[in-house]
C-alpha cells in the first residue's frame, strides 16, 4: 500500500485524524469503538497506574476511580500554565508530555486501523492559539510541533482548520464563488475568506486565494464557563459577601472551576486552606460547604460535564434542568435558553467582532460572500448560529460536518503536500 497522508484535526474538545490514499477520497479513520472522533481527554489512574483516553477517560472518571483527568489540554498552549506540571501519584507531568501521549495514542490507535506505519503529517492548528500576542502563538505552535515530534512524527506540517474546512467543501464546488469559513469549536472561533472554485481545488499552493484569516480565543468552553459562572457557581458561593458584609468572596477558585483546563489547580494543598479560611468568614458558609466538598471529592469536571450537558441541551429545548448529585453535594437549577444568551452575550460579539474583522481584512463587504461555511460544535447553539447569519444575510448557507471536516480537510491538504 502507499504511505498514507494524513490529516489530525487535534481539537480542544475532540479530535479526529484522516488518511487520503491514491485517488480516494479523504475518510476519517475510527480512534474510538468504531467512532471517528474522540474527546481530547486522559485520565491517570492512581489506581492501577493506567493511562485512558477519549470517552473512556471521562467513563472512569465519572465512575469515581482514582486519578487524575486531563481535558482541553489544547487550551494551554502558549499560556503561562504550559510550564506548570500535573502530579500523577509520585510523577510530575509536564504538559509538553501529557500533550504528546495523547497524540502518540491516536497514532497507534490509527496505525492499528491500518495495519500501517503513519509518520507524515498535516496537523491543524487554529488561526490564533494566543489572542494579540503573536510570540506566545509561535510559541504555541512550537509546543505543539515538539509534541507531535516526540509522538514519533517525522514530517509535519501546520495547516489552518478553517482552511481545512473550506478544502473539504470545495471538493463539492461546481462554479467560482467567495466564502467565508466559520469554525466555532471548544476554544476558539476561526474564520476564513477563501476563493473556491473546481479549478482553483485542483491547485497544490491555496497562498493566493485565501483573502484574509481571523480569530479569537473563544469556544464552546468559554461557553461552559459562561453560563457556569451565572447559573451554577452562585450555588456553591460565588459571589456572595463575608459575614462582615464588606467585600465578595475570592472569586478565583470559582473561575478555575468554570474553566475545564484550570480545575486541577484546585486540587492542591494551599487552594484547601484558602477555602477553609473562606469557609471561616463566610455569610453563607453553607454555599462554601458545598464547594469544599466538590474540591475535596475531586468532582471539578463531573460538575464541568454536567454544565455542558445543559448548555447543549438548550440548542434544542428552551429550558432544561442543571443538576449535580454525587455523595455530599445535590445542586439543582432549572436554566433556559435566555439564561443562556445572557450568559455567552459578550463570547457571541466577540465572535461576530472577529468575523467582522476578517472580512475587513480582506476587503470586502459581507454582500461578497456568497457561501457561509459553518463547522464546529459551537455552530450548534442558538445565539451563535444567529449571530452567524445575521453578519451573512445574503450568503448561501452550507453546513458541513461539524466534527469531521477539519480532519478530512487536512488530510486532502497532506495528499497534496506530501503526494500518496
Ligand atoms: N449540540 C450542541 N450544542 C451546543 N454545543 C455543542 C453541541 N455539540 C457539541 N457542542 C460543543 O462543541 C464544542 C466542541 O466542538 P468541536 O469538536 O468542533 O471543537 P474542537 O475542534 O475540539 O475545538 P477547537 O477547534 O476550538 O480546538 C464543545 O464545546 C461542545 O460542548
Ligand atoms: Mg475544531
Amino acid at each position: 500500500m502507499a504511505r498514507p497522508a494524513c490529516g489530525m484535526d487535534f481539537g480542544t474538545s475532540n479530535s479526529t485524524l484522516a488518511i487520503s490514499t491514491g485517488n480516494q477520497p479523504p475518510r476519517l479513520v475510527p480512534l474510538e469503538s468504531g467512532q471517528p472522533t474522540i474527546p481530547t481527554a486522559l485520565f491517570y489512574s492512581f489506581d492501577t497506574d493506567e493511562t485512558r483516553f477519549g470517552r473512556d477517560a471521562m467513563r472512569t472518571y465519572v465512575e469515581g476511580a482514582d486519578g487524575r483527568l486531563l481535558r482541553a489540554i489544547k487550551s494551554v498552549l502558549g499560556t503561562s500554565l504550559f510550564n506548570d506540571t500535573t502530579r500523577v501519584k509520585r510523577r510530575l507531568l509536564g504538559f509538553g508530555d501529557i500533550v504528546a501521549t495523547f497524540i502518540a495514542e491516536v497514532k497507534a490507535r490509527a496505525e492499528a486501523d491500518l495495519g500501517h506505519e503513519i509518520d507524515r503529517l498535516v496537523c491543524g492548528r487554529p488561526v490564533r492559539f494566543v489572542d494579540d500576542d503573536d510570540a506566545a502563538d509561535r510559541v504555541a505552535q512550537g509546543q505543539l510541533e515538539a509534541a507531535l515530534r516526540q509522538a514519533g512524527y517525522h514530517d509535519i506540517a501546520f495547516q489552518f482548520e478553517p482552511i481545512a474546512a473550506a478544502l473539504d467543501y470545495e471538493q463539492n464546488v461546481t462554479r467560482e464563488e467567495i466564502g467565508i469559513v466559520a469554525d466555532i469549536g471548544g476554544g476558539t472561533s476561526d474564520f476564513t475568506v477563501i476563493r473556491l472554485s473546481p479549478e482553483r481545488a485542483r491547485s497544490a499552493d491555496r497562498k493566493a486565494d485565501i483573502l484574509s484569516t481571523g480569530g479569537v480565543h473563544v469556544g464552546g468552553t468559554d461557553l461552559d464557563r459562561l453560563l457556569s459562572l451565572r447559573k451554577v457557581m452562585p450555588l456553591l458561593g460565588y459571589g456572595t459577601l463575608t459575614a462582615d458584609g464588606k467585600r465578595p468572596v475570592p472569586s478565583s477558585p470559582y473561575v478555575d472551576l468554570a474553566t475545564w483546563h484550570r480545575i486541577n489547580r484546585l486540587y492542591g494543598a494551599p487552594v484547601m486552606a484558602e477555602l477553609t479560611s473562606t469557609h471561616k468568614e463566610a455569610a453563607d458558609p453553607k454555599r462554601i460547604e458545598k464547594l469544599i466538598a466538590i474540591v475535596e471529592g475531586r468532582l471539578g469536571h463531573a460538575l464541568a460535564a454536567r454544565v455542558e450537558d445543559v448548555k447543549i441541551a438548550l440548542s434544542d429545548a428552551d429550558v432544561a434542568r442543571f443538576s449535580f448529585h454525587a455523595d455530599d453535594v445535590a445542586l439543582d437549577a432549572p436554566v433556559s435558553r435566555d439564561d443562556l444568551d445572557a450568559a455567552i452575550a459578550g463570547a457571541a460579539r466577540k465572535i461576530a467582532d472577529a468575523a467582522h474583522e476578517t472580512l475587513k481584512r480582506a476587503g470586502i463587504g459581507a454582500d461578497a460572500v456568497d457561501t457561509l461555511i459553518v463547522t464546529g460544535g459551537t455552530t450548534r447553539v442558538p445565539a451563535v448560529s444567529e449571530v452567524l447569519s445575521e453578519l451573512f444575510p445574503a450568503a448561501r448557507r452550507v453546513a458541513t460536518d461539524a466534527f469531521g471536516s477539519v480532519g478530512l480537510g487536512l488530510a486532502i491538504e497532506a495528499g497534496r503536500r506530501f503526494g500518496n
